[in-house]
Formats: structure tokens, C-alpha cells, sequence
């Protein structure tokens, strides 16, 4: 039921989907360099992901969590999702010292692909456990990662909310959050405690991303009809801006 009042909420997007699921995906994205695209675009956003450790290439069965499977159309394919709701902050970074919080970081490759992205801003990664990143942060930086900006990392637990109140309030201080992903544990009782730890931190012009979890839109837009909510497939999207 939650997947039929999904596809109704973004036709689009399954209409993409199967479409690449009945032609293939267009592997000509893979072929080419980077830099052919604009940054920001859905392909430049699918091969930094690439360039950054992220899965390229359909066959992975393994559920494990391994990340970098955000952007490429052979997984999640949020990808179109991120370049439509970035696009007005792309253009913002050049002129404003924006803030992004990413909270569930694993291996850091989103945090490669937001440095490239934004070489002005501030890039903060939010995890329970920072080491994943730590441990893989040499192999980032020998593909290139973190010369035009550099993340700082910190400890946060999204299932307790005191504590997270409090690590937000710490980090932020006075800086309002422009950005930020939830990309973390998935539960809905983890989108709930970091959307309300970070929420006071709204800068006037924000877009707040929530990957892998169905029900999100239908938890959180009704309780915050404040803001203009969107739901593709798996992610949902809370921003102020107009379309
Ligand atoms: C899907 S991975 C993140 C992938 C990453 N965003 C990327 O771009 O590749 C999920 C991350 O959430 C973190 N996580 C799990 N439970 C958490 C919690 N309670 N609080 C904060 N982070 C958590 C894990 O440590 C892991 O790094």
C-alpha cells in the first residue's frame, strides 16, 4: 500500500525507473569524464559519486552497507532528485558561505561529492560512528577529494534526541544550515529526532533531504505543513523555496 501511494506521489520517477529497467540505463554516463557535465547536474553528481568510491555498475547483491549508492540510476537514482533541489545553492556558493549537514556519512563519499560541489561552504558530516570515514579518508583524498574544501566530522546519535539537540546546537551555534541529508539509520524515529535537532537551525532558505524510507513524507509533512514537501520513490524533500 505505502509503495502504490508512493508511485502515485511521483509518477516521474517510477516512469524513469521503468523505463531504465526495460531499455537499461544509458551507460554513455559512464563513459564520459565529469567534466563533460555542469556541476550539479544529475550525470556530474552520478560520476563524482563514481570517482569517489561509489557503486558504478548494476550486479551488487550484497545487502550490505557499503554507500556511494545514492546518486547512479542503478540504485537508489536520487540523483535527479539532488540536481533539481540543489540547483538554486549551486549558485548561491558563489557569493554566500552556505552550511550543509550530512548526517549518516559512512565511507565519506557523500562528503566528497558536497566538498567538489560547494568549495565555500561549510560541510559538516554527522555520524554514530565517525571511523568508517576516518579509515577511508586517504583513499578519498588520492582520488582527488578535499582539495577545494575539507568536511569536519562529528560524533551524533540520531536515536537520542538530547543528545543530538545538543551536538546541533554545539556545532551550529549561529550558523543556519542551507543543506542538509539524512542519509543515517532510515527509522522513522531517527528522521524524526534529527529533523527536530536540526529544524531550529533552518537558514531562510533551505532544502533538507530524507533517503531510504518510504514513509517519511507521510510522518513528517503533515506534522510541519510549514514547509513544501516532496517524495520521490524513497527520498522525501523539506524546503522552503517555490518551485
Ligand atoms: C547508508 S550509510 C551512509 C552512506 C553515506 N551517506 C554515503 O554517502 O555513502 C549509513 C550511516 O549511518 C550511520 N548511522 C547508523 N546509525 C546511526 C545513528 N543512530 N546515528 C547516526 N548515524 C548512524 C552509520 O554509521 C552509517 O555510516
Amino acid at each position: 500500500m505505502r509503495r502504490v501511494r508512493s508511485w502515485t506521489r511521483s509518477p516521474q520517477f517510477y516512469l524513469q525507473k521503468a523505463r531504465e529497467a526495460v531499455f537499461g540505463v544509458d551507460t554513455i554516463l559512464f563513459q564520459k569524464k565529469r567534466e563533460t557535465y555542469s556541476i550539479g547536474s544529475f550525470e556530474w553528481l552520478a560520476l563524482t559519486e563514481t570517482l569517489y568510491g561509489g557503486l558504478q555498475l548494476g550486479g551488487v547483491t550484497s545487502k550490505t552497507d557499503r554507500g556511494g549508492d545514492r546518486m547512479s540510476p542503478y540504485y537508489h537514482g536520487y540523483g535527479r532528485c539532488y540536481a533539481e533541489f540543489l540547483k538554486p545553492f549551486i549558485s548561491a556558493n558563489r557569493t554566500e558561505r552556505l552550511t550543509l549537514v550530512e548526517v549518516g556519512i559512512l565511507n565519506g563519499s557523500g562528503l566528497a561529492i558536497w566538498c567538489d560541489l560547494f568549495p565555500n561552504a561549510r560541510v559538516i558530516g554527522f555520524d554514530v560512528d565517525p571511523s568508517n570515514f576516518q579509515a577511508n579518508r586517504k583513499s578519498l583524498e588520492q582520488a582527488g577529494a578535499f582539495q577545494k574544501n575539507v568536511p569536519e566530522v562529528h560524533s551524533f546519535d540520531q536515536l537520542d534526541s538530547r543528545k543530538a539537540n545538543d551536538v546541533s546546537r554545539d556545532v551550529l551555534g549561529e550558523n543556519r544550515v542551507d543543506i542538509a541529508i539524512d542519509d543515517g539509520c532510515h527509522s522513522l524515529e531517527s528522521i524524526e529526532i534529527t529533523f527536530e535537532a536540526i529544524r531550529p537551525f533552518f537558514a531562510p532558505r533551505f532544502v533538507y533531504f530524507v533517503e531510504d524510507n518510504f514513509d517519511t513524507y507521510d510522518y513528517l509533512a503533515p506534522r510541519h505543513r510549514e514547509y513544501r514537501w516532496t517524495t520521490r520513490g524513497e527520498i522525501t524533500v523539506a524546503t522552503n523555496l517555490r518551485s
